[in-house]
């Protein structure tokens, strides 16, 4: 999930104060950056350390990554012909450095890699909120005002993580991730009308990939069913009780969460306690343990070195099935 490193001393420390941008445009350490939380947890898959902005910035747009606030657009999206500034992605060329990170780290992992993108909805709030948002009213208002250039916009952001996932694969990830992080903000029907279709399009059009689609959303409970469109594995965050997502999403698709994030600052014991009760309400195949959201910079390594332990000790095998993780296969 993102952010397992910033938890991490060693990460803090091969970071530095420079802009995260920078980092992740040098593949050795981004690669590096990658493999931190691995080697200190031995989780059972690694994601990639970049950003849902990378793609963005990989069509000349002029993003920053502002710490402690998120992704700035210098030029907000706000009319028609702000669809002109998108052009499209040409993954070898405007991502070279993301896919070299990619196939150094597909190397030297044991385990498998998540290759990842934003969703349209959520990339799409912050071109035109400019940046992070608590009401999205901007983005809502445009949805409404101008539907046709909504979903143009959507379609377009779509094309651009459709390509740049099939670029990560292309390279050695082993699965895929869809961050839709802000869609909770929306009500069941502007999901349903404005949202879904070109996610739908999007996820369904990478299933010739044969790599499992995660589909990651916050917030999101009223959306599940709707979720699971072109998904292999819905993301749950810690509001809806796994049980009751399973009777949502279906027995088709497995569920991914759904520990609260801020449970992992009120120590073992608790943090161990929460982890079972999810284990038990996620009943084993089919279940992804994992936060909800990202992990809070200020946890202990030591609680989620923990928890992982835990994790591996209650379930049936503590490892990954079978051929997920085959590397060969990329
Ligand atoms: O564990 C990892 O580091 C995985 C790599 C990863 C990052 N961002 C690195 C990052 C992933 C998967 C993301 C995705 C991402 N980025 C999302 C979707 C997932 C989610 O968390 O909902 C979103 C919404 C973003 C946009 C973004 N980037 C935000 C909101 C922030 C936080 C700003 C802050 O400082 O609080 C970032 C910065 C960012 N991206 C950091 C990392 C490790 C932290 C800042 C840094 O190290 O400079």
């Amino acid at each position: 999930m993102r952010q397992a490193g910033r938890s991490l001393p060693e990460y803090r420390s091969l970071r530095g104060e420079g802009s995260i941008l920078e980092a992740i445009r040098q593949p050795e350490l981004a690669a590096e950056v990658t493999l931190q939380p691995v080697r200190r947890y031995g989780v059972d898959a690694a994601i990639l350390f970049s950003d849902i902005v990378v793609p963005l910035v990989g069509i000349g747009l002029d993003v920053e990554v502002v710490p402690g606030r998120g992704p700035v657009i210098a030029e907000p999206f706000r009319s028609r012909a702000d669809l002109a500034r998108l052009r499209p992605l040409e993954p070898e060329v405007d991502l070279a450095y993301v896919l070299e990170a990619v196939k150094i780290l597909v190397g030297e992992l044991t385990v498998p890699l998540i290759g990842f993108a934003g969703a349209p909805f959520t990339v799409a709030s912050y071109l035109v909120e400019g940046g992070p948002s608590r009401d999205f009213a901007r983005t809502k208002a445009l949805m409404h005002t101008d539907p046709a250039t909504f979903g143009a916009l959507l379609d377009a952001l779509a094309d651009l993580a459709a390509s740049a996932l099939r670029a990560q694969v292309g390279a050695g990830a082993a699965a895929i991730q869809l961050f839709d992080s802000w869609a909770g903000a929306l009500s069941r029907s502007d999901y349903e009308r404005h949202v879904l279709p070109p996610t739908r399009r999007l996820l369904e059009g990478l299933a010739d990939l044969g790599v499992p689609r995660i589909h990651f959303g916050v917030g999101t409970g009223e959306l599940l069913d709707l979720m699971g469109a072109g998904a292999d594995v819905v993301g749950v965050d810690w509001r809806v009780p796994l049980d009751a997502a399973r009777r949502r999403v279906g027995p088709h698709r497995a569920l991914q969460g759904n520990l609260d994030p801020a449970v992992c600052l009120a120590g073992i014991d608790a943090a161990s306690n929460e982890t079972r009760r999810i284990l038990a309400e996620g009943g084993g195949t089919g279940h992804v343990f994992n936060l909800g959201h990202g992990v809070l910079p200020a946890t202990d390594p030591g609680v989620l070195g923990a928890l992982v332990e835990l994790v591996h000790a209650e379930t049936t095998d503590g490892r990954v099935p079978a051929g997920v993780g085959d590397q060969e296969r990329a």
